[in-house]
């Protein structure tokens, strides 16, 4: 880590008497304008970056997507956002697969100053990019289908461990060259599924306010459309299937780094954690089921060649008015 950034950190950790709640390590360590992995460091998405996404392998996803898109289209002019564009390679895709008529006016919303670059080499001209929901969709009177494909995941998360029928929360310190993990038992518990299951005594568990309460922040800007969540995770009781240590990773070089490996390269690693599916029915007030991507993919009428993520990566719904 470089001195300006490990001063960074011990300013923070100084403010937090002396170790950071991991929600809000992860926050900087994907976002901080200068140090963050989305904001200042990710180079690429692919083979020649840290990790790939399945709509750089397979193109059915995108098809799908447009066909879901056409089925919540108003009359007339329409809006479609995508949340996380990355390379931009599922956006282009789903705009070829929307044909010709009746095209609507793309909007991106991204994070990433190197993504939104790279973005606007395959997007098409006339694409619009915002820094927020709000402003997104106030370029579209509030009217607007709205889709996102790995995105969720990397939302910060808080830490939890279960002993003696007890929660206590991560928090972490520099230990040189190290992170040092603390647990304490926290004040405030979230409102969260994850919380509530019965885990077996020293499951790990992550949770993602951080989710909620950006969702809170731009829904009652929304006023008329639909949205498609896609992410991989599940729903709460399968979540931790055989891992008591929880699923939070990073990924460096398609490298996946798990336990105190994960903290290291603070900024330079995408850090993810499978996506609790049963919070984010509630949280999105989703009117049906979570489906799963083979679901979802065959309910669109497109081939299903997924091997074991059509199972992994999950499907939600919702709109303004569920
Ligand atoms: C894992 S990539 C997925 C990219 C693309 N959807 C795909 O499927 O290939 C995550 C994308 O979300 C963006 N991102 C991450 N957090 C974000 C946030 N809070 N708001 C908007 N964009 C975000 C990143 O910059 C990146 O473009």
């Amino acid at each position: 880590m470089s001195s300006s950034t490990i001063d960074f950190l011990e300013r923070l950790q100084a403010a937090h008497g002396g170790s950071i709640p991991f929600d809000r390590w992860m926050q900087e360590a994907l976002y901080h304008p200068q140090y963050g992995y989305y904001t200042a460091n990710i180079r690429d998405i692919g083979r020649g970056g840290d990790f790939t996404t399945w709509p750089v392998m397979r193109r059915n996803l995108s098809r799908a997507i447009a066909r879901w898109a056409r089925s919540h289209q108003p009359r007339g002019k329409w809006h479609l956002i995508e949340i996380g564009a990355g390379t931009g390679a599922l956006g282009a895709d789903v705009w070829k697969a929307l044909g010709w008529f009746g095209r609507p006016q793309l909007h991106i919303v991204d994070v990433s100053p190197v993504l939104r670059a790279a973005q606007k080499k395959v997007l098409p001209r006339g694409t619009r990019w915002h820094d927020s929901l709000a402003d997104a969709l106030a370029a579209c009177n509030g009217e607007a289908v709205i889709y996102s494909n790995e995105l969720v995941d990397a939302f910060p998360c808080r830490v939890f461990q279960k002993q003696d029928d007890r929660w206590r929360e991560l928090s972490l310190s520099i230990g040189g060259s190290r992170w040092i993990e603390h647990w304490t038992e926290s004040a405030t518990l979230p409102d969260s599924t994850a919380i509530t299951h019965p885990w077996p005594d020293g499951q790990r568990v992550e949770t993602q306010e951080a989710f909620r309460q950006w969702y809170e922040t731009w829904r009652p800007l929304w006023k008329a459309g639909a949205m498609l969540v896609i992410d991989y995770g599940e729903e709460v009781a399968e979540l931790y299937h055989r891992r008591l240590r929880g699923s939070l990773r990073a990924y460096a070089h398609h490298q996946r780094l798990e336990g105190p490996q994960a903290y290291l390269g603070f900024g330079k690693r995408d850090l993810t954690v499978d996506v609790n599916f049963t919070d984010l029915r509630h949280w999105l007030r989703a009117p049906g089921p979570t489906q799963t991507l083979a679901q979802f993919l065959s309910a669109q009428g497109q081939p299903v060649e997924l091997g074991d993520a059509g199972e992994a990566f999950k499907v939600l719904e919702t709109s303004p008015h569920a």
